[in-house]
């Protein structure tokens, strides 16, 4: 199966986890995107969507699914998204997307987080995919001096030449070099630094469930 193939697998194989009569979580990416266009089917048993990015909200919205602000709803039973890595534990690497901020702020208010993903993106230790960090422009050179500390490279992320800008209107540092062998406490750490608006280690929103794509079908990990 080629990759496409795998994200429109564990796209569809999530549709079992929404809760009819309730709303769910989406995330963003392509994986999602196979994720919304399964949920399609059942937009008449859910009551709609909270989303993590402008781009999920047109494609929710162009399909004819319901988006709520975040604020409107208290709780999530569910949070359906995409990973750029996946380890042993449910932690996570997100937002090569760019949506990292809004992904967590879902993710936390809800109450389970399902995770789909081809297998590509299981690993061991967390690092190999470039950290996504959001911050805020004015901090670019201390954070870069930051992560240089920690053995990290980062550089801001373009978009035709230019910082691209997020969908809350801040820059992306991309961070290499970095083995993040204690995810919780490196979330912790990074947070806490004055100009980071998210650091896209998922690990306090770690993941509960993964359908992971693999050349079998899917594969469910769950985490305890
Ligand atoms: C977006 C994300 C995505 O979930 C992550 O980049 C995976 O994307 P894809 O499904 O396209 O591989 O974190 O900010």
């Amino acid at each position: 199966m080629t990759q496409d193939e795998l994200k429109t697998l564990v796209g569809q194989a999530a549709l079992h986890y929404v809760v009819p009569g309730e709303i769910v979580g989406v995330g963003t990416g392509s994986t999602v995107n196979k994720f919304i266009d399964a949920l399609a089917a059942m937009k008449d048993r859910i009551r709609g969507a909270v989303s993590s990015s402008e781009a999920s909200t047109a494609r929710l919205k162009a399909l004819g699914i319901a988006v709520f602000d975040s604020n409107e709803v208290a709780e999530l039973a569910v949070y359906i998204d995409g990973a750029d890595e996946i380890d042993g534990q449910g932690c996570m690497i997100k937002g090569g997307g760019a949506a990292l901020t809004r992904e967590k702020i879902v993710a936390a208010q809800s109450r389970r987080f399902v995770c789909i993903a081809d297998e590509s993106k299981r690993v061991t230790v967390l690092g190999k995919f470039p950290l996504p960090v959001e911050v805020i422009p004015m901090a670019t050179q201390r954070l870069t001096r930051q992560f240089a500390a920690l053995g990290g490279r980062a550089a801001v992320r373009l978009k035709d030449g230019q910082p691209l800008v997020t969908d809350n209107g801040q820059h992306i540092l991309d961070v290499t070099g970095l083995r993040i062998t204690e995810p919780l406490a490196f979330e912790s750490q990074v947070s806490q630094w004055p100009g980071v608006v998210t650091v896209g280690v998922f690990a306090h929103q770690r993941a509960h469930v993964c359908l992971l794509g693999a050349g079998s079908g899917v594969e469910t990990l769950t985490f305890q």
